[in-house]
């Protein structure tokens, strides 16, 4: 089925969502603009928009076959994704395996501070807002999501760490953070939503303890570009050797 470009629905930060000729159906083109702290530091990131089109890809493919649905159709082009078109909840789904970013400050905690299990955590998705912390009691009270939509999210992330800490754990990195976005279709099915990429993860290196991920950018850690390479190379060797 040939699907048809329209015109852009959203321009995001690093991503633009386009509509096309069938209604329940959008692109998801990514872009080499990398934003932090709220959009107060901007750059670029060579390549990005190709290597995190195929990170996610290959990851919403891999949690598919293994019972997680998300909006992943097909990855289209270098920077398209097909996707199915979704209203998203703004609310941002975060969990941590290790302390690190803004949970440290806020907290008062120790970068790299393991949790016994999984933390989870919400944040609105709000940038003039800065996307504050908010609670479950929070996401019903404003129906951002029921209570039911709720449990799925938890839950579904949860499930997304248990399958994703060890594929990267066999390409010598920890998951230490990820976040995860939500939507629901017209017929109110709720789905895994945006992307999952080093934009969005923490990774640390198994052995050197490095910064595999956006911190790189966020402090001007060097080798920005060949670390998000670096990254979906292995990714990619492990995940064709699954198959
Ligand atoms: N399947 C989808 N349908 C509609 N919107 C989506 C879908 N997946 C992700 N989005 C939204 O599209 C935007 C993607 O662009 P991005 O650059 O990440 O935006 P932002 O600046 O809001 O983070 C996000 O706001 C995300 O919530
Ligand atoms: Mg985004």
């Amino acid at each position: 089925m040939k699907i048809e470009r329209k015109s852009p629905l959203y321009d995001g930060k690093s991503k633009i969502i386009f509509e096309t000729d069938h209604e329940d159906l959008a692109i998801q083109y990514f872009k080499d603009d990398a934003t932090a702290f709220n959009a107060q530091k901007k750059g670029t990131i060579l390549n990005k928009g190709v290597l995190n089109n195929q990170i996610s890809s290959q990851i919403f493919r891999y949690l598919e076959k293994h019972g997680v649905h998300s909006h992943f159709v097909n990855r289209i082009s270098d920077r398209e994704m097909l996707v199915k078109k979704l209203k998203i909840i703004p609310v941002e789904v975060v969990v941590r395996n290790k302390a690190a970013g803004s949970i440290c400050k806020r907290l008062g905690l120790e970068k790299g501070t393991p949790f016994k299990k999984p933390l989870v955590e919400y944040f609105f998705k709000n940038d003039s807002l800065g996307d504050p912390l908010i609670s479950e009691g929070h996401i019903e009270y404003f129906q951002w999501a029921t209570s039911s939509e709720l449990n799925f999210m938890k839950n579904t992330a949860l499930t997304v760490n248990k399958m994703l800490g060890p594929c990267f754990e066999k390409i010598g990195l920890f998951l230490v953070d990820f976040k995860l976005e939500f939507g629901r279709t017209h017929r109110g099915e709720l789905l895994l939503a945006d992307e999952i990429t080093l934009d969005g993860c923490r990774l640390w290196d198994t052995v050197t303890g490095e910064s595999m991920d956006k911190d790189r950018f966020r402090f001007d850690l060097g080798k920005v570009d060949e670390t998000y390479r670096e990254v979906a190379v292995r990714l990619n060797h492990y995940f064709e050797s699954q198959l």
